[in-house]
């Protein structure tokens, strides 16, 4: 295992395996517009999600399920032309693969062709597989999402962390190995125990990326607007954030607003 970071002028689905077997851990993010994927880019990000979680903070729905195939492709079209060295993955939204393989290979398709982007996401296991395998086969890379998948929420109830019994870790297991198997290029673990994310990690060959899994796992991936602290009434355990940009930005239009209050905005120089 080697710890020299090697420079990458483009990241892609092979980048990330390699960067498995090197040891070098993957980093990763949410963008669904322009301007976050250009600065998260330049940053030096190796994957820019655009995730459904636009459904909760792009929108302000309670859950991811709403967002549409044609608002996921806007968001994603914004993303891919900001980028020149991220690899960018698109979610497939809710109820865009999930009736049958044909329309998830029909909604893949759309999504490769109308943004530009360069994999899809989709939530689940086995129940998924024979749509994972059609996407495959069209030459479509395949993230798995295994865990806590936001898609589910109303069969789980609840947004605590999933796998903790016995029969439901041993499920997740099969189903990462069967991603694997089938040709997924990653699979993205959410709010899972460390030790079973790890395990996972350590039994299959593609990278995994954790959300609220642990440190064991290949990659990280938050929520941008979470980690800049723009949301702050969303605080789990897994979140670390690198700014508090709410008060922030606040502080900012208040001084802007009491500036335009008080005639000091614009002075002599802000004027032609
Ligand atoms: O939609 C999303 O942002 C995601 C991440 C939380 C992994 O799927």
């Amino acid at each position: 295992m080697s710890t020299a970071k090697k420079e990458y002028k483009r990241i892609t689905t092979k980048t990330l395996v390699d960067m498995k077997q090197n040891g070098e851990k993957i980093s990763m993010l949410t963008a669904y517009d322009f301007t976050m994927a250009k600065i998260v880019d330049s940053a030096g990000i190796d994957v820019i999600l655009v995730g459904d979680s636009a459904s909760n903070v792009m929108a302000g729905h309670e859950t991811t399920l709403p967002i549409t195939l044609d608002q996921m492709i806007y968001h994603a079209s914004s993303v891919v032309r900001a980028i020149e060295r991220s690899l960018v993955v698109v979610d497939l939204p809710f109820g865009s693969y999930q009736s049958d393989p044909k329309e998830a290979l029909r909604s893949a398709i759309r999504i490769m062709k109308e943004s530009g982007a360069h994999a899809v996401k989709l939530e689940g296991g086995k129940e998924i597989k024979e749509s994972i395998k059609r996407i495959l086969n069209a030459g479509i890379p395949v993230m798995g999402h295994l865990g806590l998948t936001p898609q589910s929420i109303y069969k789980f109830g609840t947004y605590t962390v999933r796998a903790k019994e016995e029969e439901e870790a041993e499920q997740l297991k099969e189903d990462a190995l069967m991603l694997e198997k089938t040709g997924c290029f990653a699979v993205v673990l959410e709010k899972v125990p460390a030790k079973l994310a790890e395990e996972v990690a350590k039994s299959i060959s593609i990278p995994v990326i954790g959300i609220g899994a642990g440190g064991g796992v290949d990659g990280q991936v938050l929520v941008t607007h979470d980690m800049l602290g723009m949301t702050h009434e969303f605080s789990p355990r897994f979140l670390r954030r690198y700014l508090d940009l709410y008060n922030e930005m606040t502080k900012a239009f208040q001084g802007y607003i009491s500036d335009v209050k008080s005639g000091d905005f614009p002075n002599s120089k802000e004027q032609y």
